[in-house]
């Protein structure tokens, strides 16, 4: 990782290393000469000394080993958009999602509450949309927070008759930060509480004015349950996301995220692995994280057994030595040696930042310096 030493920092800006601790206390980072901070910190005392901090370009190893280049223009064909259902807990995520693939996937779920992350194809007439479902429920942010990176376009779903909550406005904020487009479905307008203008009047307070208001959030009624709204919803979703041109280059290595992983009894390691570029075949080698192998074989979100998988397909991969984070990206590599070479390396820099993160200081320790 970008860190740096606290004293090494101080001799590179040429300022006490004292005084750069009392500023690094000031703003909340508590750290001694020892510690190292990240670039992101050391750039904002830096800033206070109106001194700009560049990142020395240095190739790592892991980045020389996995050839993650960039494609040509006259390589990227089209691929289906990834749109990620986001939204507070019950408010009709999975529903919604059960209702466009004509399929119940709620009844089936423990206590009707998302557990993790779903991800499935569905064909509209001559398009495909992939979609990704994520929990509402608090605990989950890092799902959502991973959901809103993985993908092109945010459902935000609002019921209508409970409105924006904390949930709500974290999964704004995540697709903002991930500078991902919002489409909302104001859901469950069949209910008889519910007021989608008051939706639309609390999502201005979070920077989304609906179009017919005059902004540019485009805003879709739905009900999951009586089905009212769903193709103008799913009509809005390809008009959005054929405005976006997503391309990527399906005749190279793959490259992918993984969705989530788990350990099968049966099967051993499964990950989720939505892939982003090139084609993943069976046979394939590759790495996730410290988890490396061959891709052993690969089952789409029917549950059929396929050969291979194009940008933006999502597929369970079975043959990783170990479980995989769920966040990590897959590589396709040269070789089984290869992909266990690279697994070593991330191993060893897991153990690195371990050893940094567990490094506490003590305060007497620390003001000593002071
Ligand atoms: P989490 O995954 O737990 O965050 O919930 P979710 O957003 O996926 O909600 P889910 O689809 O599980 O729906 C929650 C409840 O609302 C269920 O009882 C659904 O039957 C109900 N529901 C969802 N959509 C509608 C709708 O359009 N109208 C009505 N009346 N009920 C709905
Ligand atoms: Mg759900």
């Amino acid at each position: 990782p970008d860190t740096i030493k606290v004293g090494d920092f101080a001799e590179r800006i040429k300022k006490p290393a004292s005084e750069i601790i009392k500023k690094l206390i000031l703003s909340g980072v508590m750290a001694s000469i020892n510690h190292e901070i990240t670039f992101e910190v050391a750039e904002k005392i830096a800033e206070q000394y109106g001194i700009l901090l560049e990142k020395e370009e240095k190739k790592d190893k892991k980045e020389v080993l996995i050839n993650d280049f960039e494609d040509k223009e006259e390589d990227l064909k089209p691929r289906p958009p990834v749109v990620t259902v986001m939204g507070h807990v019950d408010h009709g995520k999975t529903s919604l999602l059960d209702c466009i693939r004509h399929s119940r996937v709620t009844e089936s779920e423990a206590g009707g509450i998302t557990q993790h992350i779903g991800a499935y194809t569905v064909d509209i007439d001559d398009n495909k949309i992939v979609f990704l479902d994520t929990p509402g429920h608090e605990a989950f942010t890092a799902m959502r927070s991973r959901g809103a990176q993985a993908t092109d376009i945010a459902v935000l779903v609002v019921a209508a008759d409970d409105g924006v909550m904390p949930q709500t406005i974290e999964a704004i904020n995540h697709a903002k930060a991930a500078k991902v487009p919002i489409i909302v479905a104001i859901n469950k307008i069949d209910k008889n509480g519910a007021n989608p203008d008051r939706v639309k009047q609390e999502l201005t307070e979070y920077g989304l004015i609906p179009e017919d208001w005059g902004g540019d959030t485009i805003c879709v009624p739905v009900s999951a349950k009586t089905k009212e709204g769903i193709d103008n919803l799913l009509e809005m979703i390809l008009l959005v996301a054929e405005m976006q041109e997503l391309k990527a280059n399906p005749d190279r290595p793959a490259k992918g995220i993984i969705i989530e992983a788990k350990l099968d009894k049966g099967r051993g390691p499964v990950a989720t692995v939505l892939v982003q570029k090139g084609t993943l075949h069976i046979g394939d080698a590759i790495v996730a994280g410290t988890a490396y192998g061959k891709v052993r074989a690969m089952i789409d979100d029917k549950g059929r057994k396929v050969k291979s998988a194009s940008p933006s397909i999502p597929v369970e991969v079975l043959g990783l030595s170990e479980v995989p984070n769920a966040g990590d990206i897959l590589y396709c590599v040269e070789d089984d040696k290869k992909a266990r070479q690279i697994a070593e390396i991330n191993q060893e820099k897991q153990r690195v930042e371990y050893f940094e993160s567990t490094s506490k200081v003590s305060l007497e320790d620390l003001y000593s310096q002071i």
